[in-house]
C-alpha cells in the first residue's frame, strides 16, 4: 500500500464530502462546518488560515487533514479535522496525515499542536488514535457539546528540528 500526501485541490472536494458524510461519528452540522473550512481554503489558501492536505492510497483519495496556525499565538497550531474513509481506516492513513501535518508545522517553527475532540463513547477509537500519536489530555470541559458530551482539549508539544524556516511562519 502506497500512501502519499499532497495539497487538496478543487477536484478532490466531491470525494472528501462523500467521505465526511459516510463517517458515522460526524453529524450533518459538523460536516457543514468541515465544508466551510475546505471552501475557505480552496477559495484563497493563503488568507484562509487553513491548510488542507489529502492522502492518496494507491492514487485514491482516502483521507484529509485540515489545520492551521492558531490566531494570536506564537507557534501554536490547531488541527481542525482529520478524517479517513471508513473503508480505509486502521491502515495507517490517519497516522500518515498527522505525521505530515506535524512535520509541516515544525518546519514553520510551530511548537504546540492542539486538537479538540469529544468525550463520547463513540469517539473512543479517535481518542486512542491521538493518544498513540503522543497527544495528552490538557483539559476536559464537562457537558460542552451537550449534556453528557464533554469537550477534550488534547495537546502535543513538538520537539524542534534543525533547519526550521521562518519563526512562527503562517504557512
Ligand atoms: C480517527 C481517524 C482519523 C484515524 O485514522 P486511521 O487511518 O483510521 O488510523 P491509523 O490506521 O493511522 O491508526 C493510527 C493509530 O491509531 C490507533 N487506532 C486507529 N484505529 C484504531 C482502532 N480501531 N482501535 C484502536 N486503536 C486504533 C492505533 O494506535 C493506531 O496505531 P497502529 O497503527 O500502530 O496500531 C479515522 O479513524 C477517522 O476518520 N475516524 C472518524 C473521524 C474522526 O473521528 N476524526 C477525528 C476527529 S476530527
Amino acid at each position: 500500500m502506497k500512501t502519499t500526501v499532497r495539497p487538496m485541490v478543487a477536484r478532490d472536494k466531491p470525494t472528501i464530502m462523500d467521505m465526511l458524510r459516510a463517517i458515522r461519528e460526524f453529524t450533518s452540522e459538523e460536516v457543514a462546518v468541515a465544508e466551510e473550512l475546505i471552501d475557505a481554503y480552496l477559495e484563497d489558501a493563503s488568507s484562509s488560515g487553513y491548510l488542507v492536505f489529502v492522502a492518496e492510497v494507491n492514487s485514491v483519495v482516502t483521507g484529509y487533514v485540515c489545520y492551521g496556525p492558531t490566531p494570536l499565538t506564537k507557534g501554536t497550531w490547531d488541527v481542525y479535522w482529520v478524517a479517513v474513509d471508513p473503508g480505509g481506516q486502521g491502515q495507517g492513513v490517519g497516522r500518515a496525515l498527522m505525521a505530515f501535518a506535524e512535520g509541516k508545522i515544525k518546519e514553520s517553527q510551530g511548537r504546540l499542536v492542539i486538537v479538540e475532540t469529544s468525550g463520547r463513547p463513540d469517539y473512543d477509537k479517535t481518542r486512542r488514535f491521538y493518544t498513540s500519536l503522543g497527544y495528552k489530555v490538557a483539559a476536559r470541559i464537562v457537558g460542552f457539546y451537550s449534556p453528557g458530551d464533554d469537550k477534550l482539549i488534547l495537546e502535543k508539544h513538538l520537539a524542534q528540528t534543525r533547519g526550521a524556516k521562518r519563526p512562527f511562519a503562517r504557512s
